[in-house]
């Protein structure tokens, strides 16, 4: 069991002008692995509010695992990934290669997402992309490494081979 931030970055959805589809599919698919959703919010494409959110949920709430959903694209309105990357004190770059390696095989699309993951704390920060579709793929790509993650990241695990799978 760990504790699971979801933070849905959408102009509109913080307006209540479109459902939140995406942050539905994270807690959707993160059921599976018996993640507790301590945190749930929609805020607007601003710099700011995001880094905020995001270090209030590492420093106070100190939540294991923070996913972000929605404005990691080209547009001027799409300032996650520097939001996030102004918070983040290492990289952990290998999930946003893994997922835009594996989405690519499904939609050259994938590569126009600037998500960006890394560690702040005790808390693994992982940008997704907006749209329920791209969530989807891109957690699916994810999900059987993050277990193994967070206890690496809690100093649970001693050999680290030991826990490998595939
Ligand atoms: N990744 C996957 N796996 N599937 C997708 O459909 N959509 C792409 C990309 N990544 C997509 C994807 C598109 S069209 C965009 S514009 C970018 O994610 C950025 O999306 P965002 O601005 O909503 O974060």
């Amino acid at each position: 069991m760990f504790s699971l931030g979801i933070l849905t970055i959408s102009d509109k959805g913080s307006r209540g002008e479109r459902e939140d589809k995406s942050g539905e599919v994270i807690r959707e698919l993160l059921g599976a692995l018996d993640a507790n959703v301590v945190k749930y919010d929609v805020v607007p494409d601003e710099g700011e509010l995001i880094s905020a959110r995001l270090v209030e949920w590492a420093d106070k709430e100190g939540i294991d695992l923070i996913l972000t959903t929605g404005g990691t694209g080209l547009s001027s309105r799409d300032v996650t990934p520097e939001a996030t990357l102004a918070v983040l004190e290492r990289m952990a770059p290998g999930f946003a290669e893994a997922m835009r390696a594996e989405s690519l095989k499904k939609t050259t699309m994938a590569m126009l997402s600037r998500a960006v993951a890394g560690i702040r704390g005790g808390s693994l920060i992982i940008n997704l992309p907006g749209s329920p579709r791209a969530v989807r793929e891109c957690l699916e790509v994810i999900l059987p490494v993050i277990p193994h993650a967070i206890e690496v990241l809690r100093g649970e695990v001693v050999e680290c081979g030991e826990s490998e799978k595939g």
